[in-house]
């Protein structure tokens, strides 16, 4: 083989090894069924699988446990009065703020969500509803503190603008939203799922999740970035115990100077009212 021929060779060689990088195209995660629906069909064995997941998934119980340090940092540094866990499932992200807030909603769409979220939580009211049809519970400009975990890249479009939207409104200025973007199209993961042909083609980047919140008239003021080796929930690149050492330093050193983690945490502020 001539060099000609093995630059050719080489070109492409690298037009194929990076096509799964560059070209290929994202989809939203849930494409053909109604995602709200779903949870509200699913059965009580389903429920509580989810919530007793963050324990039993090695991935997930890793990054859950970073979630709940950085929840906890927030409301230290900046606490709030009345706290909304919107699409709050089965209550894990307001069990963590419990104590912190006096004042605390979870709502949900989901019946058999909610049942397992009551079963532990002590102080939220909690409102099975739709929020499309309005929550009277809740008065406008009220909220200083709103969770929205697992919920926004999960959701077709329509429904994280209007999702958005109906956040914004019950926001208090200065109120905060804290949501994350636990299927970032850029991580390290998703790269090199589509590298191999793996998946890695659904998910949100993490500039949507902000030009969403954008579009609302919310404002950055932080993001936390967990999950940087590549990872699902039940699988990593190295041993669990090496990921962990890894995660634990990036999370030491670098939390929020880096995008490269799966699971993105924003902080986002009201500025006007709406
Ligand atoms: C993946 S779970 C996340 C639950 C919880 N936030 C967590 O992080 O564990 C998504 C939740 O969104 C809820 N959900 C979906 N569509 C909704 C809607 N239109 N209004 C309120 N909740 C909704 C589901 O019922 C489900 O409990």
């Amino acid at each position: 083989m001539n060099a000609a021929n093995i630059k050719v060779q080489l070109k492409l060689f690298l037009l194929v090894a990076t096509r799964p990088l560059v070209l290929t195209p994202r989809h939203e995660y849930k494409r053909s069924h109604d995602y709200s629906a779903g949870f509200v069909k699913a059965d009580k064995s389903y429920h509580e699988g989810y919530h007793a997941s963050f324990d039993k998934r090695p991935g997930r119980k890793m990054i859950w446990e970073f979630e709940q340090a950085i929840l906890r940092k927030i409301v230290e540094d900046s606490p709030a009065q009345t706290h909304l866990d919107f699409a709050g499932g089965t209550g894990r992200i307001a069990k963590v703020l419990e104590d912190f807030v006096p004042q605390q909603f979870v709502l949900d769409i989901s019946e058999g969500m909610l049942a397992v979220a009551a079963q532990h939580l002590t102080k939220a009211k909690i409102l099975n509803c739709d929020f499309s049809k309005g929550v009277p519970e809740i008065e406008d400009n009220s909220l200083d503190l709103v969770t929205a975990f697992r919920f926004f890249p999960n959701a077709e479009v329509e429904l994280r603008e209007s999702a958005m939207a109906f956040l914004v409104q019950k926001m208090q200025c200065g109120g905060k939203l804290v949501c994350n973007n636990h299927r970032s199209f850029w991580s390290l993961s998703y790269l090199l799922s589509r590298l191999l042909f793996k998946g890695g083609d659904v998910g949100m980047a993490n500039n949507e999740m902000e030009a969403l919140a954008k579009r609302h008239g919310l404002v950055l003021q932080k993001y936390y970035s967990v999950g940087v080796v590549p990872q699902n929930e039940n699988k990593s690149l190295f041993s669990w115990a090496l990921t962990q050492k890894i995660e634990n330093y990036f999370f030491k050193h670098f939390l929020s100077k880096q995008r490269l983690g799966y699971n993105t945490i924003f902080v986002f502020e009201k500025l006007i009212k709406a």
